[in-house]
């Protein structure tokens, strides 16, 4: 069978996910890059010997797939190109800035025959993989409480070297809300297999780099269907060490924290079979919960190893027609939640309703027999 050509669009981010692809190079190959900048698109070239192109529509005409890893701005126009043409897309997070964007994407999605998925990386951590399958098989219990934070000292990324703004400047930091929640929100959602009905969003004020419009700390509450509570805070400017990625768990019968700083480890409290009130490492539920697919981390993969698999399950999701591992929904329900945090931050934190992206009417009956499934 012919490998899978897929294309990138963003080389620097792009290139993350070359590690991934190596287990599956005799199905799949990168075939092209397209990247405005001339100096990374070179780069990127003379790393893997494909073509750098300097439009995306020459990119989309080669390829069967495409790896959306561009501004976080550019995510929906370039997958809705993609997906117009039949191009499956692997799109970066988040999967839109916008309602409207939303929208489009929605419609998008629904009209083609093409494969959409969202690469959430953190959702593929060891330990979060490990607490999704004890969540799924019940270890827990009834899930009620969950944490997720995202504390990213990143002042050094807003500007350039010559001091001009990044796409960071305005999309990250350039108005407040949760501008940057699938890490976060993405692995507490697949745990409590739930989505977000509604958020309120506070913020601590503007302290350390008063420049930039988001507040220091900002702070989303969450009420998920099944009325558990989330709590998730996102943190790009305060001076500390990075913590991307500390989550927490509350069920009837259990508890996971993810460690916060180095020498700790995840841990797991599970009733009848923890100690009396002891924690345990999370690691000795390994054997019997880590799912076999993502044991093997590859070399040099990203963010903890995480970086593996999003691309080759998108990969098995095209070829072997399995469901993707976050489509469209799961990729909208991740989103969603920071785009109207922004309403509720400057409502003072009035809580907001999260639309449910399976019952908006965008792209219904624009292909008879694919509408959405209503919920
Ligand atoms: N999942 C993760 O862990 C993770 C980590 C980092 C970045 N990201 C996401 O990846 C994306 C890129 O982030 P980054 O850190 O590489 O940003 P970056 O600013 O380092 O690089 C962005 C690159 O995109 C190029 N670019 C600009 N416009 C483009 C366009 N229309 N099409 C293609 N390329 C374009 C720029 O020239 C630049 O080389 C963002 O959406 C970000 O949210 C995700």
């Amino acid at each position: 069978m012919a490998k899978l050509k897929i294309g990138v669009a963003g080389a620097p981010r792009g290139a993350s996910f070359l590690a991934g692809m190596r287990a599956y190079e005799d199905r799949a190959e990168i075939a092209a890059v397209y990247e405005p900048d001339r100096r990374a698109r070179e780069e990127f070239a003379a790393e893997t010997g494909v073509p750098a192109l300097e439009h995306y529509d020459q990119l989309l005409e080669r390829v069967d797939a495409v790896i959306v890893a561009s501004p976080q701005h550019h995510h929906v126009p370039q997958a809705v190109a993609a997906l117009d043409q039949g191009v499956h897309v692997l799109s970066e997070v988040p999967a839109a800035v916008s309602l409207e964007q939303a929208r489009l994407l929605l419609a998008a999605a629904r009209a083609s025959e093409a494969v959409y998925m969202l690469a959430e990386n953190y959702c593929y951590s060891r330990p979060n993989l490990i607490v999704g399958a004890m969540a799924r098989a019940g270890v827990f219990g009834e899930l009620y409480f969950g944490e997720g934070e995202y504390l990213h000292e990143m002042k050094g990324w807003h500007t350039d070297a010559s001091g001009a703004p990044t796409w960071r400047h305005f999309w990250q930091v350039g108005r407040s809300g949760h501008s940057y929640p699938t890490h976060s929100v993405g692995p507490l959602l697949q745990w409590f297999d739930d989505r977000i009905v509604a958020v309120s969003c506070v913020g601590s004020g503007r302290h350390t780099d008063p420049e930039h419009e988001i507040d220091d700390t900002i702070l989303l509450l969450a009420r998920t269907s099944r009325q558990a509570l989330l709590s998730v805070r996102l943190d790009l400017l305060s001076n500390r060490p990075h913590l991307m990625d500390y989550y927490s768990l509350q069920g009837t019968a259990g508890a996971y924290e993810a460690p916060r700083a180095e020498g700790q480890e995840p841990r797991a409290y599970v009733l009848d079979r923890s100690p009396s009130e002891r924690w345990q490492p999370l690691e000795e539920y390994a054997e019997e919960f880590l799912p076999a697919r993502y044991r093997e981390v590859a070399e040099d993969a990203g963010h903890w190893g995480a970086d593996s698999f999003p691309v080759r399950d998108f990969i098995d999701a095209v070829t072997e027609g399995s469901p993707p591992a976050f489509d469209i929904y799961a990729a909208l329900d991740m989103t969603l939640p920071g785009i109207v945090s922004e309403a509720s931050f400057y409502q003072g934190g009035d809580w907001v309703a999260v639309p449910n992206p399976r019952l908006w009417d965008a792209g219904v009956g624009t292909e008879p027999g694919r509408e959405a499934p209503l919920a």
